[in-house]
């Protein structure tokens, strides 16, 4: 233990996190200890395919939400974020999807930009499971989870701005968590340059001659058009941010709302006076949240 002491301390400050598999190794046994389940669940092979899909980033974010505690991740997809949140010391992960298929062995490889990105690992979520005993995938909306369950966190990455009836989801929070309990999310701005999810999303992708890119680019997005794709249309609920708070105040109290500013690669040099001038209902700052992470707490009187 000693010797893992400077590790973790540096761990601690370093404003990166653990990679290689020494790194893995040590933080995992850091942030679960060395108890039975620990070295029972410790699988340096899946932890490592979860470091290279980079699965990890996001739960380092949130690790001082998630350590100690039992974390259901809504809309966890073919996904690998369980790994990273009992490496961050989560005490058990539950990740509810509709899309996850238990028996299908192809994870989505995050480095990889939406299409072909689906990779198999030799695991599927049905095996991890059995591998890392404090790992589930549940296949199913929130509606269908038991009475009984209860978690200490919800985590939801990249999800709230695809929950095409946000309020109905919401509606089961109070009863998934525990008195007190934690909803964290990251939630990514629609009305940010690249908020429409279609082409470009960053400065790297833009293709002048492409006149598809023309119906988005540069806020065009902003501007209500019937014959958009379905990704936008059906698969995006466009809620502005000052409605995704009421959702959130409706149960909750909002401990923490950090927005993050678009970056240059991220379109945010590309607002000009005329854009914002088009489109009075919109502050600058709306325009240029390219998402805001969220920390709440359960109401007590919401608390069922
Ligand atoms: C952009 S993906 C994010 C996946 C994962 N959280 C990640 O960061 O890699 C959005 C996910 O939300 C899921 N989703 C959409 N509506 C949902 C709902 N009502 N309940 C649970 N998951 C939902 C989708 O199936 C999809 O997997």
């Amino acid at each position: 233990m000693p010797r893992l002491l400077p590790i973790y301390i540096r761990w601690l400050w370093k404003p990166g996190f653990p990679e290689t598999e020494d790194e893995l190794r040590q933080v995992w046994f850091m942030n679960q200890g060395l108890s039975p389940s620990s070295f029972a669940d410790y699988c340096p092979e899946l932890l490592k395919t979860a470091a290279d899909f980079k699965y990890l980033k996001w739960p380092y974010k949130v690790r001082r939400h998630v350590k100690g505690r039992h974390v259901v991740d809504l809309g966890c997809g073919r996904g690998l974020h369980g790994l990273g949140y009992l490496l961050m010391g989560a005490r058990s992960y539950t990740g509810l999807d509709p899309i996850v298929d238990l028996d299908l062995d192809a994870f989505k490889d995050t480095r990889i930009a939406r299409v072909n990105n689906m990779k198999p690992i030799g695991w599927t979520p049905r095996k991890i499971s059995e591998r890392v005993k404090r790992l589930k995938y549940l296949k199913g909306e929130i509606a269908e989870l038991p009475e009984t369950a209860k978690w200490d966190v919800l985590v939801m990455h990249q999800v709230t701005e695809h929950l095409m009836e946000i309020e109905a989801v919401f509606e089961h929070f109070p009863r998934i968590l525990k008195p007190g309990g934690k909803l964290v999310f990251r939630h990514p701005n629609y009305y940010s340059w690249g908020g429409h999810h279609m082409l470009p999303r960053f400065l790297r992708d833009i293709r002048p001659e492409d006149p598809e890119q023309r119906r988005y680019m540069d806020w065009a997005h902003l501007v209500y058009d019937p014959n958009w794709p379905d990704t936008i249309l059906k698969e995006q609920n466009r809620i502005r941010l000052h409605e995704l708070r009421k959702v959130v105040e409706k149960d909750f109290v909002i401990e923490e709302w950090n927005p993050a500013v678009s970056s240059e690669e991220e379109g945010g040099g590309r607002l000009t006076p005329e854009i914002l001038a088009r489109h009075p209902e919109f502050t600058r700052e709306e325009l240029l949240t390219q998402s805001v992470i969220v920390v709440a707490r359960l109401k007590e009187a919401a608390s069922r």
